[in-house]
Parts: structure tokens; C-alpha cells; sequence
């Protein structure tokens, strides 16, 4: 098992340990720009940076963050939203001002030229320095699905079925979301190939076949996006917990 993975005994300790990390990260970087993904695997970790937060505001004064994804359909007051989210567990927590925050506004009349916004806007502010990323459990990272071939900036995205079932969905409060929401805004495969460091968060069973698909470094069916980017990006840990890991790699890594 390689030393970039780091499995622990469960989702607390999987969230202390990935809060850790950017906690360093920002003080060695205190204009850190942390994309960060939705989802249930990340919120225990943006718990603990906002209770540091409370304690040591200063500490995030001068930190920024890049919404990694939007889902298409959903205004930005819906509960499933990613903006609601992010709102929720990192804006207001860490008291991120509006020129610190880049994000894909939620239901762009336009969503083409809202991704070319998003383009210019990392290309101007960026790279990510830090970028926090859960798996899907099909493989997708943000909403860069399983295909042949990766889109590499901010792009817009037809959501695989997985993705359409995916829970945050359920929160919505419109009809049958999983029917309205079929396309998803998300930065692309080389804004995340250019981030300093990546973290990959995996937590629970049902995440250990496509955690299971991204370590094994020899497949040689197409790529899923998970795996394209641990095979390709220097400087990737993943952090996981024991019901995320298959068996034959449990041992390996314990902390
Ligand atoms: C959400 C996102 C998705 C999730 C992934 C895992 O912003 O980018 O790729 O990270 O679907 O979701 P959870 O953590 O809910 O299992």
C-alpha cells in the first residue's frame, strides 16, 4: 500500500486528520484557495476548521474558497444545493468574504459562459492550492463522470445516473429532482492536475469499489476520473476509513 494512502479507524478520525492537514496548510499558506467538494464525507471536516475557527479567527482571515461543482436545475436557496452547503458549513463559519469566495452561481441562465467566468476567474486567482475531494461512487470527482475522454477547466456535465441518486439531491425541495437535475457546472481534470495538493476523502462501504478501482494503479480499463487523477497527480494523499477499505489492503497503512 502505497505511504500516499492513509487509512484510519473511522469518519472522526478521517475528519480530524484531514482538518490537520489544512490546518497546516493554511498556516504555511495563509491566502490558502481551497476548492472544496459538497457531500456528506467532507462536512465533519469543515466542522472542525469552523470550530478553529471560532477559536482562532486569524488563523482564516485571509483564506479563500473555490466551489468545486454546482448541480444544473437548483436555485441557490435549495436545500441540495452546493452553494447552500458551502454557505452553510464553510462561508459563514469561517467568514469568508465575497471577494474571497469563487463559486459557480447555482442556475446560470447561461451556463456556458458562467463556466468561461469560473475559467477566468481560477486563471487569474489560482491554481487551487488545496483541493478537498470526495469520491463517488461511481468513480466521479466533482462532476467529472466516468468517460473516455476529461474536460479540463470549468465545464458543464451530464450527470451519470449514480450522480442523479446521489443524497444531497433528496434535500431538494422540487419535484422529483432526480429527474430535473441532469447536468452539473464543475472544474475540469487539469484545474485539478494543478492543484499543490489534493486530498481524497473516502468514508463507508459503499465507497469501496470505486476506492478500490482508484488504488489499483494496474487496471487497465479506462480510467475512471478518481483514478486518472491519483494515477497523474504528484502530490495526492487520500484519507480513508476502514469500511471504505476492502480487506486486502486494511492492514497496510492503519495509523
Ligand atoms: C460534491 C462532489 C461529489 C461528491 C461525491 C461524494 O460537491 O463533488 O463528487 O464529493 O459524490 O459524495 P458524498 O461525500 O456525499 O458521498
Amino acid at each position: 500500500m502505497s505511504e500516499r494512502v492513509v487509512v484510519v479507524p473511522d469518519f472522526e478520525t478521517m475528519s480530524q486528520s484531514a482538518a490537520d492537514s489544512i490546518f497546516e496548510a493554511i498556516r504555511r499558506t495563509p491566502s490558502l484557495l481551497i476548492c472544496a467538494a459538497t457531500g456528506s464525507t467532507p462536512t465533519r471536516t469543515y466542522g472542525l476548521l469552523a470550530e478553529c475557527c471560532t477559536r482562532s479567527p486569524e488563523l482564516f482571515r485571509r483564506v479563500r474558497i473555490i466551489k468545486l461543482d454546482e448541480w444544473c436545475g437548483l436555485n441557490a436557496d435549495d436545500p441540495a444545493s452546493c452553494e447552500m452547503y458551502l454557505q452553510q458549513h464553510l462561508v459563514q463559519p469561517l467568514k469568508i468574504s465575497g471577494d474571497r469566495y469563487i463559486a459557480f452561481r447555482s442556475n446560470p441562465e447561461n451556463r456556458q459562459a458562467e463556466c468561461e467566468r469560473i475559467a477566468g476567474a481560477l486563471a487569474h486567482k489560482g491554481p487551487i492550492d488545496l483541493a478537498i475531494l470526495g469520491i463517488g461512487v461511481n468513480g466521479h470527482i466533482g462532476f467529472n463522470e466516468p468517460h473516455a475522454v476529461f474536460a479540463a477547466h470549468a465545464h458543464v456535465s451530464e450527470l451519470a445516473l449514480e450522480s442523479r441518486q446521489h443524497a444531497m439531491l433528496s434535500k431538494s425541495t422540487v419535484d422529483n429532482p432526480q429527474e430535473l437535475v441532469r447536468y452539473g457546472l464543475t472544474l475540469g481534470m487539469s484545474d485539478l492536475l494543478q492543484a499543490r495538493q489534493v486530498i481524497i476523502l473516502a468514508s463507508g462501504s459503499s465507497k469501496r469499489q470505486s476506492l478500490q478501482r482508484m488504488l489499483d494503479t494496474s487496471a487497465t480499463e479506462p480510467a475512471s476520473p478518481a483514478s486518472f487523477l491519483w494515477q497523474h497527480h504528484t502530490n495526492a494523499v487520500c484519507i480513508c476509513d476502514q469500511a471504505a477499505m476492502q480487506d486486502d489492503h486494511r492492514d497496510a497503512a492503519l495509523l
